[in-house]
């Protein structure tokens, strides 16, 4: 059985102060949730520690949005794994397109930092996707099949979670169709040696198109950014239908 796992993804957005508002407008929501969906914040460092005090013993996981490879040492400006769990933190995105356009990130440092959080006991969500000139070039599966081939080495599929996001959809308002989604996602499957990792869409969810998305059969959550940092919106998300 694969799990569905709705996460949002605040990227650089919301102090300390605005995540707790959002807390308030956001857990009384969730009392009619579903229990077959785990429900996942992937918020700034800065608002980890306000997230894992005040959801302890709610069904929301924290998660963080990177981690360092090592367990510690001289590189300024990261976080190690231990640092991440010490304070409560469940899940990380790893190789956001976001972090692999303006940060360097490589399929190569995506896999360092994909085993360091596995071996941390984090469940690291995996976000590959293709650039619009590589879809308009034909080459998505390509583009994906190598992020997977070069980010999977020795990574345990097991304790993972995989996010479909087409870089053209992300922050867009321009979602990728859902069957298209449906089918890329299904080749994604077709490269995994375990068939229950849970493959999430991210790209432009909202609560207008999110129970459409996750009728698909291949899509098992999504990984939400703009339409995470309203209590309303996301609150719509995480009970779809
Ligand atoms: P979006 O972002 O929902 O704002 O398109 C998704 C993401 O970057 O994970």
């Amino acid at each position: 059985m694969r799990k569905i796992v709705i996460a949002g993804n605040w990227k650089m957005y919301k102090t300390q102060e605005e995540s707790a508002e959002f807390l308030n407008g956001f857990l009384p929501t969730l009392e009619d949730t579903p229990s077959d969906r785990d429900v996942v914040l992937c918020v700034p460092y800065t608002d980890l520690t306000v997230l894992s005090q005040n959801l302890h013993g709610s069904r929301v996981m924290v998660g963080a949005q990177n981690v360092h490879w090592a367990s510690e040492g001289a590189f300024t400006g990261e976080i190690s794994a231990k640092m991440l769990t010490e304070i409560g933190v469940r899940y990380v995105t790893v190789g956001h397109s976001e972090r692999r356009q303006y940060f360097g990130e490589t399929d190569d440092t995506v896999n360092q930092r994909l085993r360091a959080a596995q071996e941390a006991g984090l469940t690291p969500i995996l976000c590959v996707g293709e650039s619009k000139q590589e879809r308009d070039d034909g080459d998505t599966e390509n583009v994906i099949f190598e992020q997977l081939k070069i980010g999977l080495e020795e990574v345990d599929q097991n304790n993972l979670v995989i996010a479909y996001e087409p870089i053209w959809a992300i922050g867009t308002g321009d979602t990728c169709a859902s069957e298209e989604a449906n089918r890329v996602i299904g080749l994604i499957r077709s490269k995994l040696t375990n068939q229950d990792v849970p493959i999430q869409y991210g790209g432009s969810v909202k609560p207008e198109n999110v129970d459409e998305i996750m009728a698909q059969p291949e899509i098992d959550g999504a990984l939400v950014g703009g339409a995470s940092l309203k209590p309303e919106s996301f609150a719509r998300i995480v009970n779809f239908n």
